[in-house]
């Protein structure tokens, strides 16, 4: 391998095919970088796009994120998934606000202590925003160097140990944020994982899982386990007025902070669980079919459960993290994408 050619031939793909009009490489503002990233983060540039653009319309300094209502940074992460990455960004802006006085750090150590900010993500932000000169190894970078490469280790930290190096070889002294955004987008677009273009690819010649025909090979797949599947009933317990109680998810865990339908086990009987759980006597109406929902680690198997409030009651519920939801004119809160979508269909239903 001749680390300069590698990085040379990216740079001239780069400079002729390269993304350049994404929302994120028209500023080297700190604050606005490492918004993308985060968002970028587990999810696909065509998807962040609108989400980005309205987030920092919204929240257009870290001293705005910081001082925002959480409910309000997730209302407008709904659907992105992976809600964590609010909370954290939400985090982080507080901390930079509080101990670096307002100003995004320079030194890759205190953006590591950052909530929400790995090593790659770190290096990431400071070569865009600061043409520092660091290596990245997100997703796609560690598709295009373990075929490089063809290193043949797993996904996990053996495949991450081994790349690393490489990642820190392959990164030029000069043009690092060029770099850093041309190993991304070639990842992105010609060394995809299915099908990948390497008849278009300026790092072919290199490139030892070309030269064994077998690009695809690399990186090798994750040891699949089948995926378990939960299930869960979700009341949507509306009241006289067309309204719907939702209640605040638990700070941790899956969709954590945010607001949903109440939730009880398939086998519990729901009129009890609301009586004694929410101080509601409900009726319930006929079920709608299941609705499946993938997370990383699962399967959620959702029975949305509409119901009635019986009595003309209703008000003073909204204690113990609950709220009345007026589909008419919903606020500002954060939603899981599949509660947003219930309330769509409630709403339609009307
Ligand atoms: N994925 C992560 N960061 C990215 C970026 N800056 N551009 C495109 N895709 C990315």
């Amino acid at each position: 391998m001749n680390p300069e050619s590698f990085s040379t031939g990216l740079l001239a793909w780069y400079d002729r095919h390269g993304r350049k009009d994404l929302p994120w490489t028209q500023s080297r503002d700190p604050y606005r970088v490492w918004v993308s990233e985060i968002m970028l983060q587990q999810t696909q540039v065509a998807t962040v796009i609108p989400y980005y653009e309205r987030f920092l319309a919204r929240f257009p300094d870290v001293a705005a994120l910081a001082h925002a209502d959480l409910d309000e940074v997730l209302h407008l992460w709904t659907g992105l998934g992976y809600y964590a990455r609010a909370r954290n960004l939400k985090r982080a802006a507080e901390t930079i606000v509080t101990e670096h006085a307002g100003r995004f750090p320079t030194d890759i150590e205190q953006v590591r202590a950052l909530p929400g900010i790995g090593r790659s993500t770190a290096g990431a932000i400071l070569a865009f925003a600061f043409d520092q000169h660091h290596a990245i190894l997100d997703g796609n970078v560690k598709r295009v160097l373990a075929r490089y490469h063809a290193v043949a280790a797993r996904p996990g930290a053996t495949l991450d140990k081994a790349l690393w190096p490489l990642a820190e070889a392959h990164t030029p002294a000069a043009r690092c944020a060029e770099y850093t955004q041309a190993i991304m987008d070639l990842g992105a677009t010609l060394c995809r994982r299915g099908r990948p273009q390497c008849a278009d690819c300026p790092l072919a010649s290199g490139c030892a899982a070309f030269a064994q025909g077998t690009p695809e090979a690399y990186p090798a797949a994750r040891a699949r386990r089948a995926l378990p599947t939960k299930h869960v009933v979700m009341l949507m317990i509306r009241d006289g007025a067309g309204r719907v109680l939702l209640q605040q998810r638990p700070p941790a865990g899956i969709w954590g902070g945010l607001w949903g339908f109440p939730e009880c086990a398939v086998d519990s009987d729901a009129r009890k669980f609301s009586r004694e759980q929410l101080g509601l006597n409900i009726e319930l109406e006929p079920s709608w079919p299941s609705l499946p929902h993938t997370f990383s680690h699962f399967h959620l198997a959702i029975t949305p459960q509409p119901a009635r409030v019986v009595e003309a009651g209703g008000q003073a519920m909204e204690n113990n993290g609950t709220v009345w939801y007026r589909l008419d004119a919903p606020d500002a809160r954060g939603l899981a994408a599949p509660v947003q979508r219930l309330l769509q269909q409630l709403q339609g239903a009307r």
